[in-house]
């Protein structure tokens, strides 16, 4: 991981389920050198398992309701000026982000996918990869543009598909992954702002 230089940058960190992502976003941000300091859990689901680690580590978190988009987002843009986020990820937040909310926050936000982008955008790319007879598969991390999973990729692992992998065992292996790049995609941004 990059040196520090100065004070760890405040990172947002949107989820709406299981959460493993957060998980190792937090444990990553605790590194002495690490650049990122996770302040702030927004989640639209009430009952999302990942919640358990922001109350773990004392991270603040608001479950957004998201019966309005717009009024949700105007809630969530006053926090991000509130806890002074300079980056948000989404790990595995399933709502929208709208281009008027990109605009409005105007710092670089990250999402994680676990596909080799552009291959298999949305959902069920591990059934896609199998499907096709994919060789390799993979996770990218790229950064957050109005059209879904298309902005500029910034890391990406690939991960080679066994003969005898399944849905499970494929996510399994690429969630491996997924804990250690987004992190370092996080590093490569911030040390570039
Ligand atoms: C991951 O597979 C990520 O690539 C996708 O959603 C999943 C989130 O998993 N965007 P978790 O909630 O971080 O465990």
């Amino acid at each position: 991981m990059a040196k520090l230089i100065g004070n760890k940058k405040n990172i947002a960190v949107f989820i709406s389920g299981r959460g493993s992502n957060l998980k190792h976003l937090i444990k990553n941000s605790k590194y002495k050198n690490s650049l990122f300091k996770v302040n702030l859990v927004i989640s639209n689901n009430p009952i999302a398992l990942g919640l358990k680690y922001s109350k773990k580590s004392k991270i603040k978190f608001y479950v957004i309701n998201y019966k309005n988009l717009l009024s949700s987002e105007i809630r969530i843009l006053k926090l991000l000026k509130k806890f002074k986020i300079e980056l948000i990820c989404l790990a595995g937040f399933m709502k929208i982000i709208s281009k008027n909310f990109i605009n409005k926050f105007n710092k670089p936000i990250l999402n994680i996918h676990p596909s080799l982008l552009p291959k298999y955008k949305g959902l069920n790319t591990h059934f896609k990869a199998l499907k096709n007879k994919d060789k390799y598969s993979g996770s990218t991390v790229h950064l957050v543009n109005a059209k879904l999973d298309s902005g500029k990729i910034i890391l990406q692992k690939k991960v080679k598909i066994a003969k005898s992998d399944n849905v499970r065992s494929l996510e399994k292996k690429i969630l491996k992954e997924e804990h250690k790049i987004y992190s370092e995609a996080v590093c490569k941004v911030l040390s570039n702002l």
